[in-house]
């Protein structure tokens, strides 16, 4: 068997492909190419599917290209394609589907759809060693669209947002702030001069025995607090707003994951989605699981938002989450 993976990932608002090696033990990025959208959509102040699916069927065939060019391979050398099925837009995934189907009854190869939570999962995997995999798994998935503790041995998902998610925090409170969208990464980088301390925004949910989440609450909060304080004061303090929501949430999603592991009585620990991108939250975790005895498996930077390294990832590692 060809052991050249295409990942090709289109189930949002990135066109995504990537070359994978599978050398049997050791999985190698060959290119990870991606088309992002985010300029399209800013001025909606969200992601409008009609424009993602168009965008999609535009860019699908030059990022491909790329992807080829920088692995420095032809199409043909492609040996099995993997690509997202679920979850995420219907015309934005039906591009990628379609199109990874039709390529591979062309080049006469077979194609798998995988899931998007699964390749999230699996981009943490690219980075460690391959005897993780006979280990028993916990994984929180942070993204725009998700937050989810996940048994993933098990495919058990043992917590998730009863509103709404992790990412969705980031932005919607970043809108709120006129920061634009998404905010998460501008958030990110504002928090870095600010003070964690210097508003204590809620933490809901916080029981040590519940593993779901809740953070509608703190987008209202944020409002309330804008509106308290008035916009003058909300320019001259952003950095301290930024850095004390910020740790708002990545107090709540430590705190649970690790809870979560230990309840379980599970050792590693991954942590990967968008908001894995987050550095508080990647500090606040190995504080927590290092505290604890636990082992955190983090995506490299480049890998924590949405890519077609993960995808192939997905379907190359035998582990898979809860579909
Ligand atoms: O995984 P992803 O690329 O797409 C989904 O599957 O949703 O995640 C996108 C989310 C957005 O909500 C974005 O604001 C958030 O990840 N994000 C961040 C950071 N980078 C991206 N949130 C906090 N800090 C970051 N540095
Ligand atoms: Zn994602």
């Amino acid at each position: 068997m060809n052991n050249i993976w295409l990942g090709i990932e289109t189930s949002c608002d990135d066109t995504a492909c990537a070359v994978l090696r599978d050398n049997g033990g050791f999985v190698e990025i060959l290119s990870n190419c991606l088309y992002s959208q985010i300029d399209e959509h800013k001025a909606w102040g969200g992601v409008v599917p009609e424009l993602a699916s168009r965008a999609h069927l535009e860019k699908i065939v030059p990022v491909l290209r790329q992807a080829l060019e920088e692995a420095k391979i032809n199409v043909e050398d492609i040996g099995q394609i993997a690509y997202t099925q679920s979850p995420g837009l219907m015309g934005s995934l039906l591009v990628g589907i379609n199109f990874a189907r039709g390529l591979a009854k062309d080049l006469g190869i077979k194609c798998y759809g995988v899931n998007h939570l699964d390749g999230h999962i699996c981009s943490a995997l690219l980075n460690s060693q391959l005897s993780t995999l006979n280990s028993q798994l916990m994984a929180l998935i942070v993204s725009g669209g998700h937050t989810e503790l996940v048994l993933v041995n098990e495919k058990v998902i043992v917590g998730k947002t009863r509103d709404d998610a992790a990412g969705e925090a980031f932005d919607k409170s970043g809108k709120i702030l006129g920061l634009g969208y998404p905010a998460g990464a501008a958030i990110s980088k504002l928090a870095k001069n600010g003070d964690k301390n210097f508003h204590e925004f809620p933490r809901a949910l916080s029981d040590a025995n519940s593993f779901d989440f809740s953070f509608s609450g703190l987008k209202t909060a944020v409002l309330r607090y804008v509106q308290a304080k008035g916009e003058e004061f909300v320019k001259e303090h952003m950095a301290d707003i930024c850095a004390s929501l910020q740790e708002a949430i990545a107090d709540v999603l430590s705190l649970k994951a690790v809870n979560a592991a230990k309840k379980h009585g599970i050792e590693n620990l991954i942590l990967c989605g968008g908001v894995s991108a987050n550095y508080r939250v990647r500090e606040l975790m190995a504080e927590r699981a290092a505290k604890n005895g636990l082992n955190l498996i983090c995506p490299s930077p480049e890998l924590c938002t949405d890519n077609g390294a993960m995808i192939a990832a997905a379907a190359i590692f035998p582990v898979k989450a809860k579909a």
